[in-house]
């Protein structure tokens, strides 16, 4: 292993690549290693940013109001970097509930604009006779990541000299008797065995990451969606309803979310089940969305863990960092995951400027250990 060996990324989706572009912004050589870019959860969800709207609380909900934050300057850098749109939208999020005490006791109500039923016909014309009334957070907001993020962010990659190993999959990882990580061995796309010398990873790999490393509590929650093409501007801001969501891209594209099946395990394919369940949640919010055609479906697996919040930092092989678990708010959270993560990496190394320690003291409430 020499000084100049790159730092190995684990995992090609949107942690990934958002880890590879922060450090690579700090000088660092670095190498991406992804399995399948298509199971990449970045691929997959919806691209709400929505830490209000999902009603996270504690120190989740300080992480994700921290990301939101950073969004616009994260989102400059990657285009001015690989000059792709990103695809942010500042539209809003409306989460309409059966009652006004349903609302008032949303954990996060404090944050939004409270709206009673003539409030919430305005903002959603046609929104489903059940809700009576609704919170507004005009702060939440939406990205398109299937069709624009994922494609800017490995441009931004490979503009700022990052090497991408692709159809490579991780088979384990080997540290030596001091507990520090030497090496990883993988199959390469053409089925070769192959061990790269490496002292420092980053291990993104998502629903997937503790086949690496069992002692991480992280397993797959899958879910289902599927995109309808409403008339364009049909709907202005993102609708939260309970168990199902619309989310309205620029040109008419609506992205409907989610199936929530921690039961599911790693099973692959669409379900008739699943497939009901949000059209009868698109029926229940905007009945008139069940006119408008379907497009595609898709599934995908959220990394959860056991409290629902990431696993960030260093873990139990020194060298080897963790980003991953993000369950839900993946999309929400890689601008501070990539930013807060990058400048520990390259300030334990004595490279660049620390994190604040406010900062050092939020990516500590999400150590691996904590549980
Ligand atoms: N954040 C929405 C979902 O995971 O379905």
């Amino acid at each position: 292993m020499s000084s100049s060996d790159p730092l190995l990324v684990l995992g090609g989706g949107l942690m990934g690549l958002a880890m590879a572009h922060q450090l690579a912004r700090r000088g660092r050589p670095v190498m991406v290693i992804s399995r399948r870019r298509s199971e990449a959860a970045g691929f997959v969800a919806a691209g709400m940013l929505a830490p209000h709207a999902e009603g996270l609380g504690g120190a989740l909900l300080r992480l994700g109001q921290r990301s939101l934050a950073a969004y616009p300057s994260w989102v400059a850098q990657i285009e001015a970097d690989g000059g792709l749109n990103c695809g942010l939208r500042p539209c809003g999020i409306v989460v309409p509930f059966t009652s006004a005490a349903a609302r008032d006791a949303h954990p996060t109500a404090a944050y939004g604009q409270a709206l009673d039923r003539a409030g919430l016909e305005q903002e959603l014309p046609g929104i489903g006779t059940s809700f009576q009334a609704g919170l507004l957070f005009e702060q939440d907001g939406q990205i398109d990541n299937r069709r624009q993020l994922m494609r800017a962010l490995e441009l931004a990659c490979s503009a700022l000299g990052v090497q991408f190993q692709e159809g490579a999959e991780v088979l384990a990882l080997e540290s030596g008797s001091s507990g520090q990580l030497e090496a990883v061995k993988l199959r390469t796309a053409e089925g070769e065995l192959q061990t790269l010398a490496c002292g420092e990873a980053v291990l993104a790999c998502g629903a997937w990451s503790a086949q690496l490393l069992p002692q991480l509590p992280i397993f797959p929650v899958k879910g289902q969606m599927l995109s309808l093409q409403a008339p364009q501007r049909a709907l202005g801001r993102v609708v939260f309803g309970p168990g199902t969501y619309l989310v309205p891209r620029e040109d008419g594209l609506v992205v409907v979310g989610a199936t929530s099946e921690a039961e599911a395990g790693f099973s692959e394919g669409l379900t008739p089940q699943g497939q009901r369940t949000l059209q009868e949640g698109i029926a229940a919010l905007l009945p008139q969305a069940s006119q408008w055609p379907p497009m595609e479906r898709w599934w995908g697996f959220r990394p959860c863990t056991p409290d629902e919040g990431p696993l960030l930092g260093p873990s139990s092989i020194a060298g080897l960092w963790l980003a991953s678990g993000h369950h839900r708010n993946g999309v929400l959270l890689a601008p501070v995951t990539a930013e807060l993560l990058a400048a520990e990496i390259c300030s334990a190394r004595g490279q660049g400027k620390a994190a604040s320690a406010a900062d050092q003291q939020l990516l500590a409430a999400f150590r691996w250990d904590r549980f």
